[in-house]
């Protein structure tokens, strides 16, 4: 596979083989990691609002000796009605050798994957977030890091919890924990956010946090995606927080030497609280700099396979 528009696209070797070239990158000096890329070309095309993976993604670009190029969607000929076909289309003529791609819809990913395949096999298309569906370098990302802290990850208890059923993060995360035949994971959320057993075969659901928490190895939490629901399914805050919020009280209910993590951005106050998010057991800023170091590893393996 040449892209990477879902988690499915990767076989457990390649999740591994992303794995350990981040290792390899993330202790080469950055002046031999400097020539690895050189004169490549990346395309950001983020039609959705995001901080860490756009900036990881051109940040990992860069420090491989890459050129980034970044499309702005309101100021593009996109608002004149170009089709995003034409628009990457465009983009590989001005050099680009790979797209990163964030949008709303969910299919735009896999269909220009699909496309770009047969008009120019030499490209890269990876999805950066599509939708509520998909986030597969996300997904990479939290497993890595799991992996860090818990190298026997198959013994761990994991804890997703939030706005389940609008969460790419879940969904993406979950698949790439199925990949590496990772068992005993356990989504949580109010009942209205909660999504079908039938989706997510591989993982318990609940709507009991007090009880899930529960000698939890990892608790990940996710921020409600009100920007994905209707006005009238957005939980009250406070609320949600004495239910679904994760505290310090109970943070304390888990293994004491579990780890939290939330994909960002975070809403404090409501699924976590700031002195957990700040916390000893916080391994939040662990991902982001992770992410850095899984998107190098992404671009190594398409580009240098
Ligand atoms: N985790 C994540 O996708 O964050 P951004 O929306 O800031 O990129």
């Amino acid at each position: 596979m040449s892209h990477l528009s879902q988690i499915h696209n990767l076989s457990k070797s390649d999740v591994l083989e992303i794995f350990s070239r981040a290792d390899k990158l993330r202790t080469m000096p950055p002046e031999e990691r400097a020539l690895l890329l050189q004169h490549k070309i990346l395309a950001n095309v983020f039609f959705e609002p995001s901080t860490r993976t756009r900036l990881s993604f051109e940040s990992a670009a860069k420090q491989l000796g890459m050129h980034v190029l970044t499309m702005n969607e309101s100021q593009s000929s996109r608002v004149k009605g170009e089709s995003f076909l034409d628009t990457l289309l465009t983009l590989k003529a001005v050099g680009a050798d790979v797209f990163v791609i964030r949008t709303k819809d969910e299919n735009i990913c896999s269909d220009m994957a699909e496309k770009m395949s047969l008009l120019h096999p030499g490209t890269h298309v990876i999805n950066a977030g599509g939708g509520t569906l998909n986030h597969p370098t996300q997904g990479l990302l939290d497993v890595y890091s799991m992996l860090q802290h818990k190298p026997e990850l198959k013994n761990s208890k994991i804890i997703i919890c939030g706005d389940i059923k609008h969460s790419r993060v879940a969904r993406s995360t979950t698949q790439c924990l199925a990949v590496l035949g990772i068992p005993n994971i356990h989504l949580v959320a109010p009942e209205h956010l909660l999504p079908n057993q039938s989706e997510f075969s591989n993982c318990v659901l609940s709507t009991d946090l007090d009880s899930a928490v529960s000698d939890a190895d990892i608790i990940m939490m996710l921020r409600i995606q009100k920007e994905r629901m209707q006005h009238t399914d957005i939980p009250n805050p406070e609320s949600y927080q004495e239910n679904f919020g994760l505290t310090t009280i109970r943070l304390n209910k888990a293994q004491p030497d579990a780890i939290v993590m939330h994909p960002g951005p975070m809403n404090r106050g409501v699924e976590i609280s700031s002195d957990v998010a700040d916390g000893k057991q916080s391994i939040i800023e662990e991902q982001v700099n992770n992410g850095l170091y899984i998107r190098m590893a992404l671009f190594d393996f398409y580009l240098n396979p």
